[in-house]
């Protein structure tokens, strides 16, 4: 939620602030703005409402004088509807000093009624400006900006992301983080801020991580980190894997089309270098054995497309690792009393690692003396750090809000995760037949993409007036009924809802008319008649009245041919593998009928990437 980025150096900074906000626009996208000390030393700032677009017409319209020091903002709208006064930078001192935040300043009111009192108004409805004003204030005592920020941090309750800058301290730029992302790019006489490392990627791949309640201050030679109280720490320094390439768009219709397309590859990097002599051995769970044998339950958190990643997880876990296995959505977790000691692993889920639902789940979890273990798709993020453990999938940066690449990738670490905990335990008995399923995912992957693509397309264009869509498997397609049903939904704006396929026959079936459109996974015979069975009932059953049935089956399967009005087939797999290959036609059919109502699949209606919210 909201896109940060910072720039101190020796050229013009509009242009760089521009280009890091294109890769964050990601985050949040309902209104943008920059604010840059120009060359005579006045601070300008343009601001306005809607996509990042909106403010480049705008210079272009009006050029903003250009300098070296500079911050910009890509919003998703917490405090205050997106208009262009709500829209960041705030400014502050006689418009002199300018403030760009990520996040939700909790004590704001209290803090607005403290300045209020003392005379100063406010032009927005938004807490960042009350952390401008405030920051104003201490300025205006000390003419320190360090100083008078870490005064202004200490004061704020809350998550957030604060840079700032003043015109009278030009070559710096000074930041906070609370629970909310900042990284820092290191360039040569130059120096970067972003939400995350996109934000510069093209201009250096050398970051350093800030810790909690951290600030850094940027200069072009220097850069120094302190705590809220200035004393001066140690920052992790990474090298940025992958480069600006990989978050272009490359030729592709959209980020999400390109997502769905890196499928193969991405669950290919996600199992590279986790298969030793014929079996599963996670490098970065290296040392943890003891831990991984002495656990009595697993409980896996994380939010929406996730969370179904975790009920896929669930089934292998407990399948190979012979483990009890809950799953929790994180915004739920920490709001009850939950049976949790240090005999329980939390796992969580995070493409991000920034999801602020989960990343609280995981701090709850490690205050009740659970062991932590994150599952994470973005290095330097927060969720990692603040867990013991941690298994990167490689999907590289996933741009389009609606996951595609991260979530097979999520199944995929899980799938690792819950053979190497067989492993270690000594309870996965068929090791050589696991690891060679793993190992033809990516070319079972590249196929469904091959043969089904267009297929899929077609049927979503013939379907672009539909209204409703409902998903159904039981099984691990339970969750891939979900993922489908969540990814119609967040794209195409159209009801869809995913069921257990077991319990339609418990209400949902009233759904049913004639013309209904559902999709049904059918998990394959070959690993248990029964369920292949019971899903075929249940296709009778919702066929017996009108509905219109897309089934989800593997090559061969011909026992659906009678019941279903249109077949999409994915490749034979283990049922634990199943999953990742199901869920690649219903992101197509997602993606078709959102394109084939015009919509923008990249940067769907009221979402941001990465929830940095509670
Ligand atoms: C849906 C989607 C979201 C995320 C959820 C968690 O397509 O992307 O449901 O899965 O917000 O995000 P991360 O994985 O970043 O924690």
């Amino acid at each position: 939620m909201c896109g940060i980025v910072g720039y101190v150096g020796p050229r013009p900074s509009q242009d760089i602030l521009l280009a890091g906000l294109a890769r964050l626009e990601y985050r949040g996208y309902d209104s943008a703005g920059i604010a840059v000390i120009d060359e005579n030393g006045s601070l300008g700032m343009r601001k306005k409402a809607g996509k990042l677009a909106m403010l480049r017409d705008s210079l272009t319209d009006a050029a903003l004088a250009d300098g070296t020091t500079g911050i910009g903002h890509t919003r998703w709208a917490t405090h205050g509807g997106p208009t262009d006064v709500n829209a960041h930078p705030h400014l502050a001192d006689d418009d002199k000093l300018a403030v760009i935040h990520n996040g939700i300043i909790e004590n704001f009111a209290a803090l607005r009624d403290e300045l209020a009192a003392e005379g100063v108004s406010f032009r927005s409805e938004t807490d960042t400006e009350v952390a401008a004003a405030l920051l104003g204030r201490e300025y205006a005592k000390s003419g320190d900006l360090q100083q008078a920020f870490r005064n202004v941090v200490n004061r704020l309750e809350g998550a957030f992301t604060l840079l700032a800058m003043h015109q009278d301290q030009p070559g710096l730029v000074v930041g906070a983080r609370r629970n909310s992302p900042l990284v820092i790019g290191l360039g040569d006489g130059e120096n970067f801020l972003g939400s995350d490392v996109a934000a510069f990627v093209e201009h250096t791949r050398k970051a350093l991580a800030i810790g909690q309640d951290q600030i850094v201050a940027i200069t072009p030679s220097e850069v120094t980190v302190t705590d809220f109280d200035g004393v001066v720490v140690e920052a992790q320094p990474f090298d940025v894997s992958w480069d600006a390439a990989a978050a272009e768009k490359g030729g592709w219709s959209s980020f999400m089309a390109k997502e769905v397309a890196e499928q193969p590859e991405a669950v290919a990097n996600t199992i590279r270098g986790r298969i030793q002599d014929g079996q599963v051995v996670i490098p970065e769970l290296d040392g943890l054995d003891d831990l991984l044998i002495g656990i009595n339950r697993v409980i896996i958190t994380a939010c929406g497309t996730a969370s179904y990643a975790a009920l896929v997880g669930k089934y292998a876990v407990e399948q190979w690792a012979r483990v009890p296995v809950d799953v929790e959505l994180a915004h739920e977790f920490r709001y009850r009393d939950p049976v949790i000691g240090d005999d329980t692993l939390v796992v969580s889920i995070s493409q991000s690692g920034e999801t602020m639902d989960t990343l609280m789940a995981v701090k709850y979890a490690r205050e009740r003396g659970a062991r932590t273990l994150s599952i994470c798709n973005t290095q330097g993020a927060t969720i990692p750090r603040e867990s013991d453990a941690v298994v990167y999938t490689h999907a590289g940066p996933e741009v389009a809000v609606a996951s595609t690449k991260a979530f097979s990738a999520q199944i995929t670490a899980l799938l690792l995760l819950g053979l190497h905990m067989g492993r270690v335990r000594g309870t996965a008995s068929d090791a050589a037949a696991d690891v060679a399923e793993l190992q033809a995912l990516p070319e079972k992957v590249a196929q469904v993409l091959a043969e089904e693509n267009d297929h899929v397309a077609q049927l979503a264009g013939w379907m672009a007036d539909t209204r409703s869509v409902l998903f159904l498997g039981r099984h691990v397609g339970y969750p891939i009924a979900l993922e489908g049903a969540l990814k119609l939904k967040e794209i195409s704006y159209i009801h869809a809802e995913g069921f257990a396929a077991g319990e339609l026959k418990h209400g949902p079936i009233a759904l049913i008319e004639p013309g209904q459109p559902v999709f049904v996974l059918v998990p394959s015979p070959r690993h248990s008649a029964l369920i292949h069975s019971k899903v075929v009932s249940n296709i009778q059953e919702i066929r017996a009245r009108g509905a219109r049935v897309i089934v989800v089956a593997e090559e061969g399967d011909a026992a659906v041919l009678p019941y279903a009005d249109e077949v999409i087939r994915i490749p034979l797999a283990g049922a634990l593998f199943e999953p990742v290959l199901a869920v690649v036609p219903l992101q197509i059919f997602a993606m078709a009928l959102a394109t084939a109502k015009g919509l923008d699949v990249d940067q769907p209606r009221n979402l941001a990437k990465s929830v940095t919210v509670e």
